[in-house]
């Protein structure tokens, strides 16, 4: 069997993930180097992985480079990804940066495997949140379609990255030492009891993460809408080809961990029923469905997932072929890390059904 050489860039929480489903997943690996800002030596799961330091020169010889490197508000692929194409590697982005560029294909594998193939070099990862929506819906806008998405999110911490994982840690250690919701650090805009409460406003500074709810991921955009909720139509076109499906959505930051929580609700094109949707959800593939709709899935059970878990299904009493689901996922597996590595999967099969000329005239 072919292997392949891959670099992973960031060890953050989606590099370290990415390190995790390699190894999992038994991906044909010939050397694996790893590179962050500092090296260092880590540890993932009693395995010693020696990080290096990236510098343009880091990819000579590598076929595949996964990318998870966050650089203020940039992915560090818009820095080192030409350099990695220019060596011959395929690069697999997690970053926001190219997604939505139009000679950069925005896969997620059971959805749109086929659009790998159009790739120049550059394949980008779609957002945590858009992956498992489209997923949930994936076979009942192929059945169906999609007249209209509403989709509520509730994003865990993890999804802004390591710093605000150990902030979250941080500010609920310090607000249960003190019996109080508010943490010490965060006086100023979590203090709405006093003579502040008009005045407050996130604009004071970033919002405390714990015992909160902040409806802000991502800095704001058109029409009052975040970045993030940009995201979620943007994508969710692109990926299904489809830009007729009338999308708006809200998303919500909550003190969670890993796994991000959705309220979906959604019109179909064709007129169907309660029953045939529930069929199709059962057949979906990556999806798993929670038919009793008082057993539903939760971000504690479903972190180190590798499925989009569905339930709560739903018909609106009111208007026809008008549906709710609630769907939660791993951000960081399916979410991020797993979804880049089955596109490398799937950039190893290509190869072994094509010659390495016709990869190249792919390039
Ligand atoms: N977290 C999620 O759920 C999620 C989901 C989908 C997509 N993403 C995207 O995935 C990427 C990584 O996110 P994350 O949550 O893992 O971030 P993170 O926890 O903040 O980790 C970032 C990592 O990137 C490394 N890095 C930063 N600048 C770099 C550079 N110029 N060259 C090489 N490495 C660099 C850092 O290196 P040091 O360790 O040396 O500082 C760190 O290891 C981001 O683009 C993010 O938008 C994240």
């Amino acid at each position: 069997m072919k292997k392949y050489s891959v670099a992973v860039v960031g060890v953050g929480m989606v590099g370290i993930e990415m390190l995790r489903v390699l190894k999992e997943r038994n991906f044909p690996l010939g050397e694996l180097r790893i590179f962050a800002r500092s090296a260092r030596d880590i540890d993932v799961d009693g395995e010693n992985y020696a990080v290096k330091t990236i510098t343009p020169e880091s990819f000579k010889d590598i076929d595949i480079a996964l990318f998870a490197g966050t650089e203020g508000e940039k992915g560090a692929a818009v820095r080192f990804a030409p350099q990695a194409i220019k060596s011959g590697a395929i690069v697999i982005d997690n970053g926001g940066d190219f997604r939505l560029r139009s000679d950069v294909p925005l896969v997620v594998p059971e959805v749109n495997p086929g659009a790998i193939k159009r790739h120049k070099g550059l394949i980008a990862n779609p957002n945590c949140t858009t992956i498992q929506m489209v997923l949930a819906l994936n076979e009942i806008y192929k059945r169906f379609g999609l007249e209209q998405i509403i989709l509520s999110s509730f994003q865990a911490v993890s999804g802004a990255g390591k710093k605000a994982v150990e902030e979250l840690w941080e500010e609920t250690k310090e607000a249960a030492a003190r019996r109080t919701p508010h943490a010490a650090r965060q006086k100023i805009n979590t203090d709405i009891s006093s003579e502040k409460r008009g005045a407050w406003s996130v604009k004071r500074g970033a919002p405390q993460l714990a015992f909160n709810a902040i409806p802000q991921i991502g800095s704001f955009g058109e029409q009052g809408y975040t970045t993030e909720e940009w995201k979620t139509v943007k994508e969710t076109h692109k990926i299904f080809e489809d830009s007729s499906i009338r999308i708006t959505s809200t998303c919500v930051r909550v003190p969670v961990f890993v796994s991000h929580s959705e309220a979906i609700y959604f019109k179909t094109k064709k007129n169907t029923c309660l029953k045939e949707i529930e069929e199709v959800l059962k057949r979906s593939e990556g999806v798993v469905f929670f038919k009793d709709p008082q057993d539903f899935p939760l971000p504690l059970g479903t972190q180190g997932k590798d499925e989009v878990f569905v339930g709560r299904l739903r018909e609106d009493p009111f208007n026809k072929d008008c549906f709710w689901l609630w769907c939660v996922s791993d951000n960081l597996r399916k979410g991020a890390a797993l979804n880049a590595v089955q596109i490398a999967e799937l950039i190893c099969s290509v190869r072994g059904e094509t010659s390495d000329k016709d990869l190249d005239a792919q390039h």
